[in-house]
Order: C-alpha cells, then sequence, then structure tokens
C-alpha cells in the first residue's frame, strides 16, 4: 500500500531572502521544506507584494479569480520560492505595494490591511474545493493574525473541509478592526460574537485563529504556558486557557543553510566547534569595521528589532555600569523612533565602547553573531526567539531573560548546570536592571576563566537545533486531525 503525502497550504505572508520582517520569515524558509523533507506535500500560499513576486522562480498562472475587496485583477501565480512550492496571490490593487508588507513607510498600518489579509484567507479556504490546481490540502496552516481569517473562512464551509492549524509567532499583533468592518468579509454573522471573531466589539483576526482553527500552536513550550496567564496572555489568555487541549508548543529550529560558521558565505572566516580559530578573526573584523576598541571583558552583540518587547531600554539603562566593567556593545537594530535615538545617543557617549547601526542589514547581523563573544536577548516576553539559538551556534553566549522560547533554549551556568555540564549561557529572572546586571557579572567572571568559558561555548554549539525535529512535531499534530493522510 502506497500512504499518500499529507497535502499542507502554509499560509503566511514573509519568507527569507526575499522579504523579512522579522523571525517569521526565517521559519517561513525553513519549515516548509522541512516538512518536505520529512514526506509532505507543502506548499506555501503568499500575497503577492512586490518582493516576492519578483524572487518566484517559473511563474505560471494557475487561476483568475473573481474581483474582490477591492481588487479587480486577482492571479494565482504558481512557482517556487527557497526551494518550497509556493502559490502567489497576484492580486495588484492590494499587495503591489513595495517595502514592508504591512505598514506605509511612516511605519502606520495600510488602510485596507482587512482586505488584504481577509483575500489571503478567502483563497486559502478556497483551496477546499480542489479547484485550484487540483491541489486539496489536508491541513491549511496559518501563521499569525494575517492568516486567522483563513480558519474562519474555513469553518464557515463546514463539512467535509481540510482541517485548519494555526500557528502564533507574537500574540501582541492581533489585527484589530472596528466592528462594523466585519460586514465586508462575508462570513455568517454568527461569528461575529463572543464565540467567534468578535472581541470587545471590535473583528479581531489573531481570536478568528484561536478559536477556529482545529489546532492551535505556538513557538515553544514555554510560551504556550505564557499565553495562558493574565501576564503574556494579551487578553486572550481566557480563550487559551479554555482551548488547552488543542493548543501545542512546539520550538522552532536553526536553518542552518543560513546559519552555520562553518559555511557562512557573511563571514571574513569560517570555524566549528573543533576548531575555534576563525572565530578571532570574524571578532577582530568587527571591531575593525565598527571602529571599536573592545575593553578587557566580552564584545556584546544585539540583533533586534526596537520595540518595547525586546527589553532594550532595561540593557540601556544599564549601559553605564557594563561599560565601566569592560563590556563592549555592538547594535543593529530598528524599529521604535525614541529607542532608535537613544542607542544612537549611547554610542555617541561611549566612541569605542559602543557601537550602533539602525537599519536592517543581513550581512551585518550574520558579522555580529559571529564576532562578538556574547548575545544579549533581554525581552519582556519572546514566543521563541531566534537569535540566541544563532549566537549558540556561532559560539557566542547568549544573555537572555527567562521568558518564552529563551527559557526553553538557554541553560544558565548555576553551579549546578556547570557541574551537570548542560550549562549553555545566562540567565536572568526579572526584567529590571539590577537582575540583567547580575547575569553580566557572572558572565565577566566567566569570561576570566578561559577553560569555563570554552566549555560553555561548545556546550552551546554542540545543541541539536535542526528543522527535522519540529517538522517531525507538526506532522505529528497534523495526523492528530487526518489520521488516514
Ligand atoms: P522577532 O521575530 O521577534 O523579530 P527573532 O529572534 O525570532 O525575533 O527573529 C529576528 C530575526 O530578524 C533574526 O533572523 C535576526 O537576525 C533578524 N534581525 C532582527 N533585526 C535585524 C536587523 N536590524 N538587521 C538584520 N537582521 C535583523
Ligand atoms: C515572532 C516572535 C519571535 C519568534 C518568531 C518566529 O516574531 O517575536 O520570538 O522567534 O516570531 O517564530
Amino acid at each position: 500500500m502506497t500512504v499518500r503525502p499529507m497535502q499542507v497550504l502554509y499560509v503566511s505572508t514573509e519568507i527569507h531572502p526575499a522579504l523579512k520582517t522579522g523571525g517569521l520569515a526565517d521559519v517561513n524558509a525553513a519549515l516548509p521544506r522541512a516538512l518536505c523533507e520529512a514526506g509532505a506535500d507543502a506548499r506555501l500560499l503568499l500575497p503577492g507584494f512586490p518582493a516576492l513576486r519578483d524572487a518566484l522562480e517559473g511563474a505560471r498562472r494557475v487561476a483568475s479569480l473573481a474581483p474582490r475587496f477591492g481588487a479587480d485583477t486577482i492571479n494565482l501565480m504558481r512557482g517556487s520560492l527557497a526551494g518550497i512550492p509556493t502559490y502567489l496571490i497576484d492580486a495588484p490593487a492590494l499587495y503591489g505595494r513595495p517595502g514592508n508588507p504591512y505598514t506605509r513607510s511612516d511605519g502606520s498600518d495600510w488602510p485596507d490591511n482587512l482586505q488584504r489579509f481577509a483575500l489571503l484567507g478567502l483563497i486559502a479556504a478556497a483551496f477546499a474545493d480542489g479547484g485550484i490546481d487540483a491541489f486539496r490540502p489536508d491541513i491549511v496552516h496559518g501563521h499569525d493574525w494575517h492568516a486567522g481569517l483563513a480558519c474562519a473562512y474555513l469553518a464557515a464551509r463546514g463539512g467535509d473541509r481540510p482541517a485548519a492549524v494555526f500557528t502564533v509567532h507574537n500574540l501582541a499583533y492581533q489585527g484589530s478592526f472596528p466592528g462594523d468592518e466585519f460586514a465586508r468579509l462575508g462570513l455568517p454573522a454568527h461569528q461575529f460574537s463572543m464565540h467567534g471573531l468578535e472581541f470587545h466589539g471590535a473583528l479581531n483576526c489573531m481570536k478568528a485563529g484561536l478559536f477556529y482553527a482545529d489546532r492551535i500552536t505556538t513557538v515553544s513550550p514555554t510560551y504556550a504556558r505564557e499565553i495562558q496567564t493574565d501576564l503574556h496572555g494579551m487578553g486572550m489568555d481566557g480563550l487559551l486557557r479554555s482551548r488547552a487541549g488543542a493548543l501545542r508548543g512546539i520550538l522552532n529550529g536553526v536553518d542552518t543553510l543560513h546559519w552555520n560558521p562553518a559555511t557562512d558565505t557573511h563571514l571574513p572566516a569560517h570555524y566549528d566547534a573543533l576548531e575555534l580559530a576563525g572565530k578571532q578573526r570574524c571578532r577582530a573584523h568587527l571591531a575593525g569595521t565598527l571602529a571599536l576598541t573592545p575593553g578587557e571583558g566580552p564584545l556584546v552583540a544585539v540583533v533586534s528589532r526596537l520595540t518595547p518587547q525586546k527589553g532594550l531600554d532595561i540593557l540601556l539603562d544599564a549601559l553605564p555600569s557594563l561599560v565601566a566593567r569592560g563590556f563592549t556593545f555592538a547594535l543593529l537594530g530598528s524599529g521604535d523612533a525614541r529607542l532608535e535615538s537613544a542607542w544612537r545617543k549611547a554610542a555617541d557617549g561611549y566612541p569605542g565602547r559602543v557601537a550602533v547601526r539602525i537599519g536592517y542589514d543581513e550581512a551585518l547581523a550574520h558579522r555580529l553573531i559571529a564576532g562578538a563573544d556574547m548575545i544579549a536577548v533581554p525581552s519582556r516576553f519572546e514566543p521563541c526567539g531566534l537569535t540566541q539559538m544563532y549566537g549558540m551556534a556561532y559560539a557566542t553566549l547568549p544573555l537572555v531573560h527567562r521568558v518564552g522560547g529563551l527559557a526553553d533554549t538557554v541553560v544558565d551556568a548555576s553551579p549546578a548546570a556547570l557541574e551537570r555540564g548542560d550549562a549553555s549561557g545566562f540567565v536572568f529572572d526579572r526584567p529590571h536592571v539590577d537582575d540583567l546586571c547580575a547575569a553580566f557579572a557572572r558572565a565577566r567572571l566567566a569570561w576570566s576563566d578561559a577553560p569555563l568559558w570554552q566549555g560553555l561555548q561548545r556546550t552551546g554549539m554542540a545543541q541539536n537545533h535542526a528543522w527535522s525535529v519540529p517538522a517531525l512535531e507538526y506532522l505529528a499534530v497534523y495526523r492528530e486531525l487526518r489520521p488516514q493522510a
């Protein structure tokens, strides 16, 4: 008997390297590929943003769809992105805008975002008929609020429909719109209720995913627990508690195609766990290009969106005392204008010891993570976090707040963990300057003990975060819903 592969329509918005605003793009480039390698027939469905249209290889039209949501021309193109079979929705009126896929250049949301992402959900659900490219998925797997309405449109179909899986990458962004816009969606009226996608009178796309999906996943086991609490639930904790039986936490992986110090094309030198000499060359190169003259202590990298989530205001407050203790800092980030200017000011105040680059720079991100001794991720909340895992793969010790995926990936260098031999970084418990500084003080001590430091580096490098592991966990979730596939 031949077993038919599980057919998965993977619905999202960005993918590395063509279009990226954060870790979601890294996940989207790696997870569908890993699902295919594990035997699934996984295909992406993405909006036809210009950067994605330009990157789509072997594009051909597989369907033309009726005008909807203000788009008079809607074609579905099939091709491949990052080696993954991909459907792009070519609807220039909604998606033909360069730059950030969600916002205008001034950072404000596009006024028709509801229509833009409703079309994504509507087309995802339309695959249920099997009439598009003869592909009838067993599973429609949506990611974050942009794909939440796919679950509502699928639920509205009832009957024999693909199962819906919804992954939360960040509960802070919910896609909330005025309730009177619900009428635009063409969904049954009963869905606009507390037992549906209505949330305090508004239309909430995240809630559509959380309420209607057959399974909910999020990107680390700890975050899966945290979002059921008042502290981290962003108002959805009650609903998530009621759906606890359908909720799973599956830790993200590391895409070793792009993040491997032995092969990384962005680096001036290569290295691996057996031979770390290349890392010193990366450090010297980094210090040179950023005009840094590191002190006695570790050189610390930060590569991050600059938003309140990331806790970089806490690090900023700690900076004077950390520089005085010999630490040197190099930050690459962009986002919140006030944080950008505060960090720029810090760089002006500590020439040679604090370097700041505002903007998005993929190559510099790799050079920072390779060339630094440590990477700081002091996030107030962090669903998974990828840079601490990249740091460990690059022998760059993470210093993190014990929250979400940071707690699941970094083992604090406590005496007990050092004794066991599984310590891989430095973890602090409360998002306050004092706790952060105490962790840095422990890092400074460890730095003075070269064999200890190298042991921590090697433990981090030995972690297996291959995407093949989470891919099997996702397949197990799909099989709970469609055991026959
Ligand atoms: P989040 O998705 O919340 O931003 P993650 O740690 O999951 O956080 O992923 C962040 C991704 O974005 C990583 O690949 C990181 O290297 C990258 N990144 C963040 N800021 C920048 C930047 N300014 N320039 C280049 N890459 C960045
Ligand atoms: C979100 C989260 C981040 C996670 C990423 C990929 O952007 O903020 O923690 O690693 O999604 O899942």
